[in-house]
């Protein structure tokens, strides 16, 4: 594998070294074939840096990460740490640190937490760790303070499920251990036929609008509009993909 650090002028060191790390590779996909077969892993992120013989024994994704990723890598610090609320599989989070940042993806579901544990494994990833945590108003309080937080795609089932306002008091822990910038996108009415929307039906017909003035109000100095991007491969309506800046 191409990320395996050989360091050693000593051949048979290296192959001893090469040897293990496909050992926990193996270790690493026997794992995930695992959680496939007893819970089914969900089919929306992919699985970061499985090889192409490896990829073709999961459920395909559907999130369109790549798109999302061009802005945000282009609009990131060179250094630093960053925290990805709600990560899910954890691809922004490895993406963040293959970048070099010190990066953290929280994530309540444990089918999705076991995913990413079992890829930082299969990756030999050093910068990206994982914490399994159902953010609320009370736990985002002992959230760590980090230079960029990535949330995306969450804050709606927050409205939803715990109310405006505890979602509020989520994000606002958020943006205070935020210390450079936030990465933000949401649900949005008339984004889905699966799910009742109704619960942000308060953000109006211009939700970008909304978007702004809601992130303004949690204390950023400046929030852009990066780009609107369609929601995963089967729905093409849009989101926006929003920069809030400290
Ligand atoms: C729609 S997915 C978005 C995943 C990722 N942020 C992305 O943009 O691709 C939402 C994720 O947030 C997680 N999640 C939802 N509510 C949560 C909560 N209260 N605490 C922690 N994770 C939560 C879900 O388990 C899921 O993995």
């Amino acid at each position: 594998m191409d990320d395996i650090v050989v360091t050693s002028p000593d051949r048979a060191e290296n192959t001893e070294v090469a040897e293990k790390a496909a050992a926990y590779r193996r270790l690493a996909r026997d794992g995930l074939a695992v959680v496939d077969r007893v819970h089914g892993i969900r089919r929306y992120q992919p699985l970061y840096g499985l090889t192409d013989e490896d990829r073709a024994l999961f459920p395909a994704p559907k999130r369109l990460v790549d798109e999302r990723w061009e802005h945000i890598g282009a609009n990131l610090p060179p250094v630093g740490s960053a925290m990805d609320v709600g990560c899910q599989h954890g691809w922004f989070t490895f993406k963040l640190a293959e970048r070099g940042l010190h990066t953290i993806g929280v994530e309540g579901s444990l089918r999705a937490f076991q995913v990413a544990q079992w890829l930082t494994l299969y990756n030999q990833s050093d910068r990206a760790s994982f914490q399994r945590l159902y953010v609320d108003a009370e736990t985002a309080q002992h959230l760590p303070a980090v230079d960029v937080v990535v949330c995306m795609a969450i804050f709606h089932h927050w409205v939803r499920l715990q109310g405006l306002d505890d979602a509020t008091r989520i994000m606002q822990a958020l943006a205070d251990r935020c210390r450079d910038r936030m990465f933000f996108e949401t649900g949005q009415v008339g984004d889905t036929d699966t799910l009742d929307r109704s619960s942000i039906g308060f953000m109006g017909r211009r939700p970008r609008r909304w978007i702004k003035r809601f992130l303004k109000d949690l204390g950023f100095r400046k929030v852009v509009h990066l780009a609107t991007l369609s929601r995963s491969t089967d729905n093409r309506r849009t989101r926006h993909l929003m920069l809030a800046l400290r």
